[in-house]
């Protein structure tokens, strides 16, 4: 039996072709634009994404028979609102995860509604990129458009929508809505209320692996697929990587570093974290997560070296930053491209240099904007452990896992053990194991994490290097605060 997993990320979609013993047998990536209509803010067209995940399906199933696929998951970059109309048009571009135009709306919830009522209502305050903000934001400045709107989604629903025609969402991803009472599953009246949205509005809730519906059979008959193609939930991209990479049931641990870099702590037991600073979600395996992200992580790295060093040979760029380098940098940076969500919430924060001199090289640069992400991960691991978690060792997936180099600096600033499993699709191959949970393939998400994750390498951190990061780390930390006041004056 094959399955089908798919990541509809921020750069690209990536569908992975899957059997149920975990071979991936084909993989098809296809990129869509991400617009930046306004500093700081960030857009996609949901269309995009579709016609994106059309071609990119019938790519995938070119030379394989179809009519052996018996299930399709999709997991996404979360908390992006979709609004579609009476007709299911889409009302305007989807505004993402990482845009910050609601600064005011997100203060105005964690005030004036209250930090500690929120928390006690969904579990979590309310951060820039959170779908709620979203939605007051649309009634303030688009209110012709807000009024328009019949059917809110976020963007992996928009995906399974189009693909059966069911108005889903899964526990994982509503979690980044702020609109969800996480402890309970359930939508929170009292928030739908706050953001003048309707239940019959937002989507049905389901477990992350459980079947939503299926293929509608016109696009199922143009694709080659069997009519009774079974379409689950999906999840968060978060999650969904957190499935792939095996963190799921008590204690385990996931980093992603992809266009956002996150640290996830799965857990069988409901628990939010006093201060806030790590999102309290509901995990694709029927528990839940604690989780930092921070906006711009492997996108850092991108960014430079694409944009200011006009290059796409990321490894040439990495090839001078040799072992005794390690540790001993003078340049740091700050990776607030897009402002920051854990642990600082701040939407005025943006990147620097800092520390530059005469003799400073290129590769400097390239090496400070590895470890300042790092650095910054590390912010939310210790917040982590100022909560009493105990993590030993992490999972590691994202696209800047493929550097052996990202990965020992990161080892070393976190002062753990990093594993990284045989498959490095976490979303999408996720993605395709709850589709195999949804069809009867596993019993559950956690056997066929089971069955199916092995770890391939393991990076330990070195103690004198780590010593090194860590004098590195402490002085990195007071950067922030040094320059807060700064940021909202740069205009
Ligand atoms: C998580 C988050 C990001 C996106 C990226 O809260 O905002 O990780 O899901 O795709």
């Amino acid at each position: 039996m094959m399955t089908i997993g798919v990541d509809l990320g921020t750069s690209a979609v990536k569908l992975l072709l899957t059997e149920d013993d975990g071979r991936i047998l084909n993989r098809v990536t296809k990129e869509y634009p991400l617009l930046f209509p306004q500093p700081g803010w960030s857009e996609q067209r949901p269309e995009d994404w579709w016609e994106a995940v059309l071609s990119g399906l019938k790519e995938l199933l070119c030379g394989f028979d179809a009519s052996e696929v018996r299930g399709l998951g999709v997991g996404g970059q979360m908390h992006g609102l979709v609004a579609l109309d009476a007709e299911d048009r889409v009302i305007r571009p989807a505004i993402l995860w990482n845009d910050g135009r609601t600064a005011e709306e997100t203060a105005w919830l964690n005030s004036a509604v209250g930090k500690e009522k929120l928390s006690s209502l969904t579990a979590n305050i309310a951060f820039a990129g959170f779908t709620a903000p979203k939605l007051l934001w649309m009634k303030q400045h688009e209110p012709e458009n807000f009024a328009r709107i019949a059917k809110i989604m976020l963007p992996k629903d928009y995906v399974n929508y189009m693909l059966t025609g069911v108005h889903a969402c899964d526990y994982s991803d509503a979690s980044g809505m702020l609109l969800l009472n996480v402890a309970e599953r359930r939508w929170s009246q009292e928030m739908l209320e706050i953001c003048s949205v309707r239940e019959e509005q937002m989507p049905r809730l389901f477990e992350s692996y459980e079947v939503i519906g299926k293929i509608k059979p016109a696009l199922a008959r143009s694709l080659g697929l069997p009519e009774d193609v079974k379409v689950v939930a999906g999840a968060g991209d978060n999650a969904a990587a957190a499935v792939g990479t095996g963190v799921v049931g008590e204690g385990g641990c996931n980093i992603s570093l992809g266009t956002s870099g996150t640290l996830f702590i799965s857990s069988r037991h409901f628990g939010v974290d006093p201060h806030n600073a790590l999102h309290a979600f509901a995990h694709a395996d029927g528990g839940w997560h604690l989780m930092g992200c921070m906006l711009s992580a492997a996108s850092c790295n991108k960014w430079f070296c694409d944009e200011i060093l006009r290059t796409k040979d990321y490894a040439a760029e990495q090839a001078d930053i040799t072992p005794e380098r390690l540790g001993r940098n003078r340049v740091m940076f700050l990776p607030y491209l897009m402002g920051e969500r854990s642990p600082i919430n701040d939407t005025d924060a943006r990147g620097c240099f800092i520390g530059l001199s005469m003799d400073t090289r290129r590769e400097d640069l390239v090496q400070a904007v590895l470890e300042g992400v790092a650095f910054a991960i590390r912010d939310s691991f210790e917040v982590a452990k100022s909560l009493g978690l105990t993590i030993e060792s992490s999972k590691l997936c994202g696209g800047g896992a493929r550097s052996p180099l990202w990965r020992t600096i990161l080892a070393n600033v976190l002062n753990l053990r990093l594993e990284i499993p045989q498959t490095e699709e976490g979303p999408g191959y996720g993605a395709a194991m709850l589709a195999m949970v949804g069809c009867g393939a596993y019993e559950s998400v956690w056997a066929c994490a089971r069955a199916l994750v092995r770890v391939t390498e393991r990076v330990q951190p070195e103690k004198e290097l780590a010593a090194r990061y860590e004098a590195k780390y402490q002085a990195f930390r007071q950067l922030y605060p040094a320059l807060k006041n700064v940021f909202p004056k740069l205009g």
